[in-house]
């Protein structure tokens, strides 16, 4: 291990580029080896297409209004890639040249992503449940409107937000396919399922970032997630509106819904932080400043403190109705 202060970020990341390069394809798959949007939607080339769309809009039919919109907000946040891509190439200190480990990693991981705003977005225009000029609106609305993820363009901060990130998106993702199975759209499971497989490869590949980093820079890096704990991890599609409303608005009953329903909760987010200081050792690192021992107590404290105040937390109970739907 490298003494604290004495390695810069750029070092650690040209660091991790060649173990990221060397380990590619544990994290990401070969696009022959992956699944498609088409393989899980009916292929309008063929005679039973009619039939397949009247099926899958009966089964559509069933879900509840809740799961409905929450599915919408989900998709309209992965549809938002464009500025996931573009925050990526605005991080410090990471070489992107064309054969590098992390250009290679963002264009990957970039375009696994493609696929689940797609196969989102072309099942919820066959539903025939969805207004899709309003949740077109609010796709284009929030990649006009960005986001503030209280990053500043650090790395470090970044993959600690990313592991969060993608321990969330897999969460719901995979809750919503089983209230759909409950439902009775068993197809809306598996397309979810398939979602929420690749959103836990991506949450593998950012927590090895970050334990990575530890290894070598453990004060900075326990800095870092800190940091991000005070800051609150903001989710992406935060400033999330519809037409005519206020910035934020619609993201407001978006999150109500899903902790209404149990897609995601407050609960989830101490969770994932119980598994972070878990995956990454938080309690028995050593080797560290008195700034960064500090840290560490702070984030070991945490979780019990989230949890004394989710606890006094009422579930929204206020229904809303989404202009996506209708
Ligand atoms: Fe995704
Ligand atoms: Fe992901």
């Amino acid at each position: 291990m490298l003494s604290p202060n004495v390695v810069s970020r750029s070092e650690v990341l040209q660091h991790l580029e060649g173990f990221l390069k060397d380990n590619i394809y544990s994290f990401l798959k070969r696009v022959e080896d992956s699944w498609q949007p088409a393989d899980f939607l009916p292929d309008s080339r063929l005679d039973n297409f009619f039939d397949e769309l009247k099926l899958l809009r009966e089964r559509a039919a069933g879900l509840p209004y809740d799961l409905l919109a929450v599915l919408i907000g989900d998709t309209i946040t992965e549809e938002a890639l464009p500025n996931y891509e573009a925050w990526f190439h605005e991080l410090d200190d990471i070489n992107r040249d064309h054969d590098n480990g992390w250009a290679q990693w963002i264009r990957g991981w970039t375009a696994e992503e493609n696929r689940h705003g797609d196969l989102l977005n072309r099942y919820l225009y066959l539903t025939g449940r969805v207004n899709m000029r309003e949740f077109e609106a609010s796709t284009q609305h929030l990649i006009n409107d960005g986001f503030d993820l209280g990053m500043a363009h650090d790395p470090y901060k970044a993959f600690v937000y990313t592991s969060y990130q993608e321990m969330a998106t897999n969460i719901s993702h995979r809750r919503v396919g089983q209230f759909a199975r409950q439902a009775g759209d068993d197809q809306l499971s598996r397309l979810c399922g398939m979602i929420a497989g690749d959103e836990n490869r991506h949450a593998r590949a950012y927590k090895t970032f970050v334990e990575k980093i530890f290894e070598v820079d453990p004060s900075e890096m326990m800095l870092a997630f800190g940091q991000m704990m005070r800051n609150k991890i903001v989710m992406p599609a935060h400033y999330m509106r519809e037409l005519g409303v206020e910035i934020g608005k619609t993201f407001g009953h978006f999150t109500d819904a899903a902790q209404r329903l149990g897609v995601y909760t407050s609960d989830d987010y101490t969770d994932i932080l119980d598994t972070l200081i878990q995956d990454w050792h938080v309690a028995s690192r050593t080797g560290l400043t008195p700034a960064a021992e500090k840290e560490r107590d702070y984030i070991m404290a945490l979780p019990d403190r989230l949890r004394r105040v989710s606890s006094r937390m009422p579930v929204p109970k206020l229904e809303y109705k989404f202009k996506w739907i209708s």
